[in-house]
């Protein structure tokens, strides 16, 4: 343990409030990557300097720079699009990225593929539609998820304007993004007149999530974040307030138990005039108490596990000037989307869409993205994004319900899928996630097609059952919150866990190490079969898989290393 401050700290400090040399970078075209302290800072702006993994060994021997590019992630509060938000989005993949659009397990949209060239024209345009990327990733607090659930349309409401307002309230103030991207002024006065009242020359010691859920759904995985609020929605479906999470967090790294996932505490209930006050106080504890020395254990979940939960409401308190209240009861149900017509309060319809992995693209005779840019054509209601990378046509009125489901429907976005696929979720990984250490988003599929069959056997198709998997052990597709959580160890190895709740409450166990296909299937199918035999009524995998004996219940912090019996593959 080192008593030095992380690199990141010191470049954050000598950044300017995020400008490092960024703006001279992007005018050097010997290279199409910026300097390794800029590509630090850049995250802040929303970006990632990335290259194509595929191409490395054939440019390596060829001895050619990586195929350097970006990836571009937007801010989009709730998931929420205008139609014309989509289709300049859908414009600037196709003109300046890779093609294809990503849905993103927090409710963004992410563009790959945008050259250092590219990044100001692409920036610029989604400006116009009253888009950016500021603090989309980095440090910061990043985009505020919320649920999509627009049946629910008063308590949606209420939940979308929360996850809004927090997220203006918790923006950076520097003006580097628009100095740097846009071509704004260069305020006159220099750094003195730049106050960042929430942040501070550092920012956050690491990355910060939050987002508002409203019961019964689960779907932003509210236990998974740093804060969370929980709408308590009373008989008349008005929100009455708030139960408040804190210290969830995904990632982790292999064979370091000093690091580990962690589903979030309930610290009260706040209402709604104090939600604000509440998030900038946990913020700025976080900001004066989180770890700035250890990148690896800077998150809000290990302050707390340090300093203690009681200890820590007890300063946010004092800092808000809140007192929170005893939280309140409420059920979830599931994590999941509801897939198909759902009608508001108003009449209006919602489609929901199985986007596979999120990725918007026209590949295999299926023109995905081709039927949602003439649906955003036609289209006058909104698009949601949602936190299991599937998309919510919102708003629809009856007269074009027909047209609209039609092209859905020929563009398989409404095919009849598996339990299993419709609950699934893969992160991104290769060929343009710089940590991935196996493929994801490329693989997934083939898995679910040969678990499918297994599960077709056993009578189980129709069963829903959360699957989630990663290119590594960072979390980006909360694997460790599915029945079934596979994680990337190294090439086509993953490492397999089990035992979360359907509801997202608990954590799964590692229950295999290293396994490939094969083994992850012959890992899985006999427990399928004990599943369809022995269940009772109404049980869900993960919860029957520690009933069986399969795998320990997960506890919360270092307990998920806690227990862990290791299959051995036959
Ligand atoms: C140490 C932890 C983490 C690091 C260093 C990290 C880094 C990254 C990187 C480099 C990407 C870009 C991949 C690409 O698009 O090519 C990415 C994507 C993403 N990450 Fe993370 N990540 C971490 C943990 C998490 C966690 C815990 C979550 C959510 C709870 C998350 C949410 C996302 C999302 C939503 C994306 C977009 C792609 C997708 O939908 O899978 N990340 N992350
Ligand atoms: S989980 Fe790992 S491999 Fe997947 S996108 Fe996140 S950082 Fe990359």
């Amino acid at each position: 343990m080192t008593d030095e401050l992380s690199r990141n700290e010191r470049i954050k400090e000598a950044s300017n409030y995020l400008r490092g040399t960024l703006a001279d970078g992007l005018r050097e075209e010997i290279t199409g990557a910026i300097i390794e302290d800029d590509a630090q800072l850049v995250k802040f702006h929303g970006m990632y300097l990335q290259d194509d993994r595929d191409l490395r060994p054939e440019r390596t021997r060829k001895k050619m720079e990586k195929a350097f590019s970006f990836m571009i992630r937007v801010r989009i509060p709730g998931g929420v699009l205008s139609p014309r938000q989509w289709l300049a989005l859908d414009e600037v993949a196709r003109v300046y990225g890779n093609g294809t659009m990503r849905l993103t397990t927090r409710q963004t949209v992410q563009l790959h593929g945008v050259i250092k060239s590219n990044l100001k024209a692409t920036l610029k345009t989604i400006d116009e539609v009253l888009l950016n990327s500021i603090a989309a990733c980095g440090d910061i607090n990043r985009n505020v998820m919320c649920n999509v659930l627009p049946e629910q349309s008063r308590a949606h409401a209420a939940a979308i304007d929360m996850a809004r307002t927090i997220s203006d309230d918790l923006l950076p103030h520097t003006p580097a993004y628009r100095e740097i991207w846009l071509d704004g002024e260069r305020i006159a006065g220099g750094e003195e007149e730049v106050v960042e009242p929430i942040y501070g020359k550092t920012y956050l010691p690491r990355k910060f999530k939050i987002v508002v859920a409203v019961p019964p759904s689960n779907d932003v995985d509210v236990f998974a974040h740093d804060l969370g609020y929980i709408a308590i929605v009373d008989g008349a479906g008005d929100v009455v307030g708030w139960n408040v999470t804190v210290g969830g967090g995904m990632g982790m790294t292999h064979g370091e138990p000093d690091t580990y996932p962690r589903t979030a505490d309930i610290i009260g209930f706040c209402q709604t005039t104090d939600a604000v006050k509440i998030a900038e106080a946990v913020v700025t504890v976080q900001r004066d108490w989180g770890d700035r020395k250890n990148r690896k254990h800077a998150r809000l979940k290990y302050t707390i596990e340090d300093r203690g939960l009681d200890n820590f409401r007890a300063e946010v308190e004092k800092r808000s000037g809140v007192k929170l209240a005893r939280a309140k009861s409420y059920t979830f149900t599931s994590t999941g989307d509801r897939y198909g017509w759902t009608e508001g309060a108003d009449g209006r319809g919602h489609l929901t869409l199985f986007v596979q992995n999120g990725r918007v693209h026209d590949v295999d005779g299926a023109s995905q993205q081709t039927a949602l840019r003439t649906i955003a054509q036609v289209h006058y209601g909104d698009f949601r994004i949602t936190p299991n990378q599937n998309l919510v046509i919102a708003n629809v009125p009856t007269s074009q319900q027909a047209e609209i489901e039609r092209i859905a429907r020929e563009a398989g976005l409404l095919a009849p899928w598996s339990g299993l696929r419709r609950n699934s979720m893969a992160c991104v990984a290769l060929p343009t996630c710089g940590l991935a250490l196996a493929e994801s988003e490329r693989y997934l599929p083939e898995l679910v097609d040969a678990l499918d069959q297994k599960l077709a056997a056993h009578g189980l198709s129709a069963d829903d059952i959360v699957i989630r998997m990663t290119g590594c052990p960072n979390g980006c597709a909360r694997p460790y919150l599915a029945e079934i959580g596979l994680v990337g160890k190294g090439p086509g190895r993953y490492n397999l866990y089990l035992g979360a709740a359907f509801d997202g409450s608990r954590m799964n166990k590692l229950y295999a190490e290293d396994l490939d296909h094969a083994g992850i299937v012959a890992a899985l199918d006999p427990l399928f079969a004990a599943y369809a035999k022995e269940r009772q009524k109404g049980e869900r995998f993960g919860d029957y898989a520690i009933r069986s004996g399969a795998i320990a219940a997960s506890g919360n912090g270092t307990d998920f290393h806690a227990n862990v019996r290791a299959y051995k593959p036959k």
